[in-house]
């Protein structure tokens, strides 16, 4: 009995994948096929998968080619499953000659030649027209943001717009996108924006755009007031509109994966969180200097606040800030104390002071490290009592992680919603209110 094996996605089922599968059947007598999981395909980068695991498995199932359907859920797998189920052929499609010739140690490697004219990237470009980006403000992580974008499909960021025409035209130049140097033409010429400006005009620009019909990812701090978080998303929700607050954290894979098992249980009931953030910035940066919006909190609480609201949720009974001002008023180095019914957490930032950035998450049982930098989570441990039990779990975090969210913010844009539940309204409204009380205490003090 000859046994050939394949791998895939399967997503948006077409005829190409048919006639692959068809094709691989007829080599021999029993055939295989590899679904990937969602998982593994976010850890290889491909990020826009729009069918479920079950259904990808069940249109390859109605096929009738499949003898048994695995899954793949990790990098070397292949070799093992060969291995494991006698395979004599392994068969692909010719768009990945010469990328499985390592397996022809273990069985015979077939290339067969691919069906001309249709992929699932480009059903799902047909299904879902590309989304028209526009790009509000041109600072450091508006230039970090054009690669990344460049990375997920569905979306072009055609154009960008900054109040001052020589930075727009630098920016242009650099990404070669056009300019737009009134706003409302912008607007109009697009169907949905990033707004990456000085923190205190995201609100205004947010609203025009959502006004005017527009989808928004917006850079954090979405707002510095909660009733203007809350219109914002009151205006999103009215006309069916995407509004994203950009907290990359939130939407990498290894961040949920740590949510994931420290609400799991493992570590007992959770009782403190410490986040810290920290970041040495020089003294005539607009983090230093801009008087009335810049400071270490409003610069990088959203990271801090992010696992505490995640794992303890909107409800704290009380917070207390703790500051170190420079000479010009604005905070160095802030510590929230947050208290919960049953736990407590502290965010901690410091824009002129440095310390190991670590997340820790304390519970009845155990507790969760996260190794610095964990707003970018690559790694962390579940430890216990016993300094023997160790639990390592690593997850990968591609370039600079925007395209984590970016993929998110367009898959909801087209329907599928299945990670709104990574940074929801409630929660981005809960840490504006968290920013508001910060800066008024600032203003008093
Ligand atoms: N395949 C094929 N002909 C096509 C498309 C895919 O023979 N027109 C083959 C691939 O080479 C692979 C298998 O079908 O062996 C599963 O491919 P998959 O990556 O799931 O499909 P694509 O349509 O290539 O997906 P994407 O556009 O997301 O890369």
């Amino acid at each position: 009995m000859v046994t050939v094996i394949t791998y895939g996605s399967f997503d948006l089922f077409h005829e190409g994948h048919y006639r692959l599968l068809q094709r691989a059947k007829a080599l021999g007598d029993y055939l295989i096929v590899g679904v990937t999981t969602e998982s593994y395909d976010e850890h290889r980068g491909k990020l826009n998968i729009v069918d479920s695991l079950i259904e990808r498995i069940d249109n390859v199932r109605k096929t009738g080619f499949a003898d048994k359907i695995i899954i793949e859920e990790s990098v070397g797998q292949k070799v093992r499953d060969i291995q494991k189920y006698n395979v004599d052929i392994f068969v692909v499609g010719s768009d990945w000659t010469g990328k499985f010739d390592y397996l022809k140690e273990y069985c015979e490697v077939v290339y067969l030649e691919r069906t001309k004219n249709i992929s699932s990237t480009m059903l799902r470009a047909k299904n879902y027209p590309i989304l028209r980006m526009g790009i509000i403000g041109t600072g450091r992580i508006a230039a970090r943001f054009m690669p990344e974008a460049k990375q997920v499909s569905g979306l072009n960021v055609q154009c960008v717009y900054n109040p001052n025409p020589e930075s727009s035209k630098k920016f242009a130049d650099q990404w070669d996108v056009d300019i737009n140097q009134d706003l409302d033409t912008m607007l109009k010429s697009v169907d949905a924006v990033y707004i990456a400006s000085p923190h205190e005009t995201h609100h205004e620009y947010a609203k025009r755009a959502l006004e005017r019909g527009l989808h928004v990812l917006c850079e954090k701090p979405l707002a510095l007031k909660k009733s203007q978080a809350e219109e914002l998303f009151v205006l999103a929700e009215d006309q069916g509109l995407v509004l994203m607050e950009a907290i990359k954290t939130a939407y990498c894979p290894g961040f949920n994966q740590m949510l994931g098992i420290a609400l799991s249980g493992v570590i007992g009931n959770i009782r403190d969180v410490e986040a810290c953030f920290t970041k040495l910035e020089d003294p005539l940066s607009r983090e230093l200097t801009d008087l009335k919006y810049g400071g270490s909190f409003t610069e990088l609480a959203s990271y801090t606040l992010l696992p505490i609201i995640k794992l303890l949720g909107c409800n704290y009974q009380d917070i207390c800030f703790s500051t170190i001002k420079g000479k010009n008023g604005l905070d160095l180095y802030t510590k929230a104390f947050f208290k919960y019914p049953n736990a407590m957490a502290t965010a901690k930032c410091g824009l002129g002071v440095k310390s190991e950035g670590q997340l820790i998450i304390s519970g009845t049982a155990g507790y969760i490290v996260v190794d610095a930098p964990w707003w970018k989570t690559k790694s962390f441990e579940v430890r216990y009592e016993n300094p023997d039990e160790v639990e390592k779990y690593s997850s990968r975090f591609i370039g600079d992680g925007l395209r984590y969210e970016i993929s998110d913010f367009v898959s909801m844009i087209n329907g599928n919603k299945k990670s709104a539940f990574k940074l929801t309204p409630a929660e981005s409204i809960a840490m504006a209110g968290i920013m508001e009380r910060f800066l008024e205490e600032m203003r008093d003090t």
